[in-house]
C-alpha cells in the first residue's frame, strides 16, 4: 500500500510550511487564527435550503435548543469532518445501519446533524452537544407513522451509554489513523492541502487521545455490579462525583431516566432533580450547561435565555382519541388518591418524599450525599458561577405529571413501563421489559415494551431485579377498583 498516495513528501512540506510561518511571523498568527481560534457566528437553520427554512425552522429559540452551540467548541468540539466520517469508517463497530440514527437519535428530515448536536466553526467546524441530546422525545403513533420530535420531552430512545462505547472502540481501531480515515475525509471534504496536513499530522491523533481520555474518565460506567444505561438514561450523579469532582469509584448505581423539561414555569421554586438535589431550575441549567462544557462566564446569561424557552414550551397533547366522560369519572379518583403529592395545593406537591415512604428504588438517592453537594457547590464557586446551591434531600419529589403520557417508562430509574403497571400492585409489574421503542401503545398508556423486532430494533431489556432498577414502591392507587383505575387513567391522558 502507498502510504502517501499522491506522492506528497510530508515531512518537506510541512517544514516549508513551518519554515514560511516562521519568516512571516504575522502571517504566521493570522494562519493559526484562522485555522484554529476563528469563530464564525452560526447561522440558525443554515444546513436547511433557504426555501424551506421557514417551515423546517420556525420557532428561533427551540433551533437553538436543538442545535444551538452552548461554546463548548473549545473545550470539547469534535472536528465535524471526523464526527461525519465515524460511522462510515467503522460501521462495523455501529448497533445498526442508519448512520448516528442507530443509537436512537432523533433526526429530523433534511437536517445534517441529529437533534442535539451542534456544529460551529471555531478554526475549523466543530461538532458539540446541545441539551437536546437527552432532552428530545420521539414518538411514532403506530408503526406506518412518521416520528414525531418533541423537543424537551425526554430522549427515552437514545442510547449515551453506546455512543460513548462506539468512540471508544473507533478510537482503540488501528482504522482511526491517517490511512484508515483521511481517504474517507478526502472523499467528503474539499480540504486544502495544508488542512489535510493540519487534520492527518494534528487533528486525528489529538482527536483520537481525547476519545481515549474521555473513555478512561467513564471507565466506571462499565464496573461490575453496575447495569448498563440503556435507551434514555445516564447515571447523573455519578458523572459528577467521577468525572467532574474526580473521586473514586464507591461503587453506588444511580441510573436516571432522563427527565422532561418543558412547561418549566410550573417549578419554580419546587425541588428538581429526581431527588431534590438542586432546588431551582435556573440552577439546574447552570450545571448542566457547564457539564456540556460551556464557559462559565457566558453559562448563566445563555440559560437565563433558555429559561424562556423552557418556560414557554408546553407538553404535547396525547395524541389518540380521550374517552371525555371516563377522564370526567377519573378526577375525583385522582383528587382522592394523588393530588396530595401531585397537584397544586397538594403538601408534597414539587418537594421530596420520604424516601422510606415512597419506597421505590433507593439506590439512585443514595448515590449522592451532603459532601458531593458541598464538593460541587465549592467548584462552582471556585470557577466564578453563582447559582443556588446543592443539597442532599430527604427522597424523590412528587413532581407535576404535566405530559405524563409521554415520559414512560416511569419512575426515576425507569423501571416500570406504563401506566396500567404504575397503577397495578409492585410484585405483579413486569419483572422484564423492553425500553427504547419510540411507537406508542395507548392500551396501557406507555411505549411497546417486547423484544426487539422489525419495528424495534434496538429495544433494550431491563431486568428489575438487578442493583438501581428496582420496580417496587409508589402503591399509590393500586388498590382501586378496576372501574376506578381506567377511570384515572384516561384522566391521566389529560394532563
Ligand atoms: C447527557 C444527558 C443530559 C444533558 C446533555 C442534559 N441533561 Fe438535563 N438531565 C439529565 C438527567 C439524566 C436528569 C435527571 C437527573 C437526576 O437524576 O435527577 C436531568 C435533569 C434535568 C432537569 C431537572 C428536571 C426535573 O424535573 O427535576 C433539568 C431542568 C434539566 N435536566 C435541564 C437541562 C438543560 C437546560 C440542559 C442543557 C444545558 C441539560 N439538562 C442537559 C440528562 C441530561
Ligand atoms: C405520597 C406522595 C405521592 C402520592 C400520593 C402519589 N405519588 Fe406519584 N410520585 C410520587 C413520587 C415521590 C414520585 C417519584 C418516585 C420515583 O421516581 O422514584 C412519583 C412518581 C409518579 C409517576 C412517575 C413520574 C415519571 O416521570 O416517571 C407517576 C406517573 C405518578 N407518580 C402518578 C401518581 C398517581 C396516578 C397517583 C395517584 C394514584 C400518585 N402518583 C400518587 C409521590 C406520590
Amino acid at each position: 500500500m502507498a502510504r502517501h498516495g499522491n506522492g506528497t513528501n510530508w515531512p518537506l512540506l510541512i517544514g516549508r510550511i513551518v519554515a514560511v510561518l516562521m519568516v512571516l511571523g504575522i502571517a504566521g498568527g493570522v494562519y493559526a487564527y484562522y485555522t484554529v481560534f476563528r469563530e464564525v457566528a452560526q447561522v440558525p437553520c443554515g444546513d436547511v435550503e433557504p426555501d424551506r427554512r421557514a417551515d423546517l425552522c420556525a420557532d428561533d429559540a427551540e433551533e437553538r435548543f436543538k442545535y444551538g452551540s452552548v461554546g463548548a467548541e473549545w473545550e470539547l468540539g469534535v472536528p465535524y469532518p471526523i464526527f461525519h466520517v465515524l460511522p462510515r469508517v467503522f460501521a462495523d463497530l455501529m448497533p445498526g445501519p442508519g448512520g448516528y440514527a442507530a443509537f436512537g437519535l432523533p433526526w429530523e428530515e433534511g437536517r445534517e446533524l441529529p437533534v442535539g448536536f451542534s456544529k460551529k466553526t471555531v478554526g475549523f467546524p466543530r461538532v458539540t452537544q446541545t441539551c437536546a441530546i437527552c432532552h428530545a422525545a420521539q414518538y411514532r403513533t403506530s408503526p406506518d407513522a412518521a416520528p414525531v420530535i418533541v423537543p424537551t420531552g425526554p430522549s427515552h430512545t437514545t442510547n449515551a451509554m453506546a455512543f460513548l462505547d462506539f468512540l471508544e472502540a473507533a478510537a482503540n481501531d488501528p482504522r482511526w489513523s491517517a490511512e484508515g480515515m483521511m481517504p474517507e475525509i478526502q472523499r467528503n471534504f474539499d480540504l486544502r492541502l495544508d488542512e489535510q496536513l493540519i487534520y492527518r499530522f494534528v487533528i486525528l491523533p489529538i482527536a483520537k487521545k481525547r476519545v481515549l481520555e474521555q473513555a478512561a474518565d467513564f471507565a466506571w460506567m462499565h464496573a461490575e455490579g453496575r447495569p448498563a444505561w440503556g435507551p434514555g438514561r445516564d447515571g447523573p450523579f455519578n458523572l459528577t462525583k467521577f468525572n467532574l469532582l474526580g473521586l473514586p469509584d464507591d461503587g453506588t448505581v444511580d441510573n436516571a431516566d432522563f427527565p422532561s423539561i418543558w412547561n418549566a414555569g410550573l417549578r419554580e421554586g419546587q425541588s428538581m432533580n429526581w431527588a431534590g438535589e438542586t432546588q431551582d431550575p435556573l440552577a439546574v441549567y447552570i450545571d448542566s450547561a457547564l457539564g456540556l462544557g460551556s464557559p462559565p462566564d457566558e453559562v448563566t446569561d445563555y440559560m437565563i435565555e433558555t429559561r424562556e424557552y423552557l418556560r414557554a414550551k408546553q407538553p404535547p397533547e396525547y395524541p389518540y382519541a380521550i374517552d371525555a366522560a371516563l377522564a370526567a369519572q377519573g378526577e375525583p379518583v385522582w383528587q382522592a388518591e394523588c393530588a396530595s403529592c401531585h397537584a397544586e395545593g397538594g403538601a408534597y406537591y414539587g418537594r421530596s418524599v420520604p424516601v422510606g415512604e415512597v419506597g421505590t428504588d433507593r439506590m439512585r438517592f443514595d448515590a449522592w450525599q451532603q459532601e458531593h453537594a458541598d464538593a460541587t457547590n465549592a467548584r462552582a464557586a471556585e470557577i466564578g458561577v453563582s447559582r443556588k446551591d446543592m443539597v442532599k434531600d430527604v427522597g424523590y419529589v412528587a413532581q407535576p405529571l404535566d405530559g405524563i403520557w409521554l415520559r414512560a417508562p416511569y419512575l426515576h430509574n425507569g423501571s416500570v413501563p406504563n401506566l396500567e403497571a404504575l397503577l397495578s400492585p409492585p410484585e405483579t409489574r413486569p419483572e422484564v421489559f423492553w425500553r427504547g421503542c419510540d411507537i406508542y401503545d395507548p392500551g396501557p398508556v406507555g411505549f411497546r415494551s417486547g423484544p426487539a423486532d422489525e419495528d424495534c430494533p434496538r429495544a433494550w431489556r431491563i431486568d428489575t431485579s438487578l442493583p438501581g432498577e428496582g420496580n417496587g414502591g409508589h402503591d399509590y392507587g393500586t388498590d382501586l377498583g378496576e372501574e376506578d383505575r381506567l377511570a384515572l387513567i384516561e384522566y391521566l391522558k389529560t394532563f
